[in-house]
């Protein structure tokens, strides 16, 4: 088969970003504009800001990125473009972008699944082998996907409440870190003590999850130690609760590797940069014999890398739309 060039655009929420991969494993440029410096001052992003800077973004962005991969829109093959989930007014701004291309240019549109882009950038790094466990978790997702082939995903647990990376936003707002607080939680745990007692949540037989528990755990605790008079040792709460949530991650996937004949996990997702997670996935896979890829930290966070790649794979797999293709503010991964 020839080669394929695919141009991937993410929107989806707060990180404007065009790549182009080359059949669905070869980064050959990516532009990314963040902006959380933006969002920062809000504690959190707003969607409204978030659109307007999409619309503003958007075509330098794609120029950037077909300058620094010295190449025209002749030699793409097709366009990939995360239709959702994720805030609609941002999504919209991407969909519209590559409509408009797929339709000057006479390229095929594909939709890809934010979801399918965070597993699919595991292919970056290494080809994927089936039957496989994709770890999912990020900002808004906390998933557990079984895949038999590619582009077959079937979910088999979540989470029942609050995204992992939800929570860990969450917990670092209560103890006064800037958004996004996930990063700064992970640095803090590597400097504190396991102190502070800590729920386990959902300890159960199904491969769920649940963390607003843990979140109201260490907001109560967070109140009763400020009514005592009494300041929250920081770093401690970051180690206690990071134990927890990554020991709530890792026993599940311990169950669906054994019970699922697993040959391959891969963790995908902002929260698969953080640092305790990755570890304790490594000894857990390690210990079991099975093969383990986590993107690097580039890969991890939102970027149209991702969506280039799952693009590939979806192409090959058929997915192709027309132009009446719209945006989906949620969508399951199918
Ligand atoms: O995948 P992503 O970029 O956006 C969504 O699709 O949600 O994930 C962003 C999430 C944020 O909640 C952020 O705090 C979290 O990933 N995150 C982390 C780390 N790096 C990013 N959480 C914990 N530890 C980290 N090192
Ligand atoms: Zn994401």
């Amino acid at each position: 088969m020839k080669d394929m060039y695919i141009l991937g655009i993410e929107s989806s929420c707060d990180e404007t970003s065009v790549s182009i991969v080359k059949n669905g494993t070869e980064e050959i440029a990516t532009i990314i504009s963040s902006q959380i410096d933006v969002h920062k001052q809000y504690g959190g992003v707003v969607p409204e800001i978030a659109s307007r800077h999409h619309v503003k973004n958007i075509t330098i962005v794609l120029e950037e990125c077909l300058e620094k991969a010295n190449m025209t829109m002749d030699q793409i093959d097709a366009i990939a473009i995360t239709y959702g989930p994720g805030l609609i007014g941002s999504l919209l701004i991407g969909l519209e972008a590559a409509k408009t291309l797929a339709f000057i240019y006479n390229k095929p549109l594909i939709p890809v699944h934010h979801i399918a882009g965070h597993i699919y950038a595991n292919s970056l790094v290494k080809p994927l082998t089936f039957p496989l466990l994709a770890v999912v978790v990020s900002g808004g997702h906390t998933e557990l996907v079984l895949m038999k082939d590619h582009y077959q995903f079937e979910k088999i647990g979540g989470t029942l409440d609050d995204a992992i990376g939800e929570c860990y936003d969450k917990v670092a707002r209560v103890i006064g870190l800037e958004y996004p607080g996930g990063p700064k939680i992970d640095k803090l745990a590597q400097e504190g003590n396991d102190t502070y007692k800590l729920p386990i949540p959902l300890q159960d037989d199904s491969y769920n999850f649940s963390f607003s528990g843990l979140k109201s755990a260490v907001i109560n605790l967070s109140h009763n130690e400020e009514q005592r008079g009494e300041e929250i040792r920081k770093a401690d709460l970051a180690t206690s609760f990071q134990k927890v949530a990554v020991e709530s991650i890792t026993s599940k996937v311990r169950k669906a590797i054994q019970e699922l004949g697993i040959k391959n996990v891969i963790v995908a997702g902002g929260v698969a940069a953080n640092n305790g997670l990755r570890t304790a996935m490594q000894s857990l896979t390690e210990e079991l014999g099975v093969e383990l890829s986590i993107p690097p930290m580039k890969y991890c966070t939102d970027n149209g890398t991702m969506i280039a790649a799952a693009g590939y794979f979806a192409y090959l797999n058929g997915r192709v739309s027309d132009l009446n293709l719209n945006s989906k503010s949620q969508d399951t991964l199918k």
